[in-house]
């Protein structure tokens, strides 16, 4: 299975949400976002799970982490509970790692994604949201530290994409194509 983190992070601080909302709304990064996860599996804290429309996203498998043994999914044919995260282990398919925060700190840490798709926003966030800020600094560094800029910067609607790979793995080209593809079909 190969593992790649997905994020959309601000420049400088880091920060990915405050309280349970993403303090931007840039349509074109929601879309890179479905092309690239659409049809896949994706994995997601119960957080960020709770904060999809109708808690769903179309046309994905969902691996919702809860330590909640009786958590209940929106969609019980495409949306599954995951208790241990090494369960995921047992997934042969290449999964996406959609966050939040404490989803790619867990990762990052214990069983690195092969890749990282990292957008990085450099506008203002949302003055209007009340709530803490979430940041993934520690995801940041450890991305500059054992992963290697394997893309050109892709520039759109003030958001930077770029993909990254750990430094010695071996990614399927299938897998970095798609991923290609779907970041410059727009
Ligand atoms: N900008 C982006 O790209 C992006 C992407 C995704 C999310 N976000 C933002 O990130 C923030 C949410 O992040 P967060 O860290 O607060 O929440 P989160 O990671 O989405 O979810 C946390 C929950 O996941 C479950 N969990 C965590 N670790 C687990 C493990 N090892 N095993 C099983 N379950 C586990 C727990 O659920 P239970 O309490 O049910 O046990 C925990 O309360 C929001 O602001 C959201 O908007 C931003």
């Amino acid at each position: 299975m190969t593992k790649i983190a997905i994020w959309c992070r601000h420049e400088n601080d880091n920060i990915i949400g405050i309280g349970p909302n993403i303090p931007w709304h840039i349509p074109s990064d929601f879309k890179r976002f479905r092309r690239i996860t659409e049809k896949s599996c994706i994995t997601c804290g119960q957080t960020t799970y709770e904060s999809f429309p109708n808690r769903t996203l179309p046309n994905r498998k969902i691996y919702v982490l809860s330590f909640d043994e009786k958590y209940e999914v929106s969609d019980k044919d495409n949306h599954f509970v995951i208790n241990d995260a090494k369960k995921l282990c047992d997934i042969k398919e290449p999964i996406y790692v959609c966050g939040g925060a404490s989803i790619y700190k867990m990762f990052m840490q214990n069983d690195a994604p092969e890749v990282i798709v990292d957008s990085c926003y450099h506008g203002e966030l949302n003055p209007s949201l009340s709530g803490n800020p979430v940041d993934i600094t520690l995801c940041i560094d450890a991305m500059y530290e054992g992963y290697e800029k394997i893309s050109p910067d892709y520039n759109e609607d003030n958001v930077t994409t770029t993909v990254w790979v750990k430094k010695g793995a071996v990614v399927e080209d299938e897998v970095l194509k798609h991923i290609t593809l779907s970041i410059i079909n727009k």
